[in-house]
């Protein structure tokens, strides 16, 4: 029930965005001037809340846009309506709904679904992960020196020793492939895919990470924070990988 729900959320938001994409939006502004929200976040988000509620009036959820509409329920729904907002209002189609589901502190279930690509991701805890219902594995790759990466930065940040840009200057200078999507959500199913074999970012939200986390993991890869320990998408720094290259990939963003 809880699954069947989950993908008809996910798709219930999808449908939102391919009807916004090709035509004309309003599109706001919040913490900066690029920090964006369009029509197609709130409508897809309405859209995915309506769907919840049919089944489940009580879950508690927290959703980007609308904040925490809280009661009192060990499951909590964790949504993104729209994941790559920026580069929706461009007209370029890297983005996603991502909806993830916690229980009793513990990511179980997580949906990213990329309608403008056709790719529909899923994992359960303990069940693995699939894309379009076929299973997925990361990369078996094991030097960091060969590997293809993907990072994000956010729209704002502190000073910091280790800030983006310092991290990023060190990738450039040993002349390895970094890209950057614009989509938390893509880049760690990417990494679950095999297409990317490591990501990590700064500064993200719990809906930005929670199903991406889970759909790696159960693709057999690793997610921790920057110092290699346990990760929950309550926290900001994360760093995602297939296993095999996670220890370079902590010293390389940690410093050579
Ligand atoms: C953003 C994207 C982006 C990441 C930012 C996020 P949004 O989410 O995931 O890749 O670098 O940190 O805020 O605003 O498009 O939902
Ligand atoms: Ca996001
Ligand atoms: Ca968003
Ligand atoms: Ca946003």
């Amino acid at each position: 029930m809880l699954k069947a729900t989950l993908l008809k959320a996910t798709e219930a938001g999808a449908k939102i965005l391919q009807e916004y994409f090709n035509g004309t939006f309003q599109i706001d502004s919040k913490s900066t001037a690029n920090d964006l929200v369009t029509e197609a976040d709130k409508k897809a988000e309405t859209a995915i809340f309506s769907v919840i509620r049919e089944t489940y009036p009580d879950h508690y959820i927290l959703s980007e846009e609308a904040g925490e509409l809280s009661t009192a329920s060990n499951i909590k729904w964790i949504i993104d309506p729209l994941d790559g907002t920026v580069n929706f209002a461009h007209g370029i189609p890297l983005c996603c709904v991502s909806i993830g589901i916690e229980q009793d502190g513990k990511m179980i279930m997580g949906a990213v679904y990329n309608p403008f690509m056709n790719e529909f991701y899923f994992a359960e805890k303990g069940q693995g992960a699939t894309l379009n219902n076929k299973p997925i594995q990361v990369s078996a790759k094991t030097d960091l020196a060969k590997a293809c990466l993907v990072t994000g930065f956010p729209y704002t940040w502190e000073e910091e020793d280790n800030d983006p840009v310092t991290v990023f200057g060190r990738f450039i200078k040993q002349g390895l492939p970094l890209r950057r999507l614009g989509s938390a959500a893509i880049d760690l199913c990417w990494v679950a895919a095999g297409r990317f074999d490591g990501f990590y970012e700064h500064k993200l939200n719990a809906w930005d990470s929670a199903a991406g986390f889970i759909i790696v993991e159960e693709a057999g890869g690793k997610v921790t924070d920057f110092k290699g320990n346990y990760f929950s998408p309550h926290q900001k720094k994360i760093i995602a990988s297939n296993g095999k290259i996670h220890e370079q990939l902590l010293q390389a963003v940690a410093g050579f």
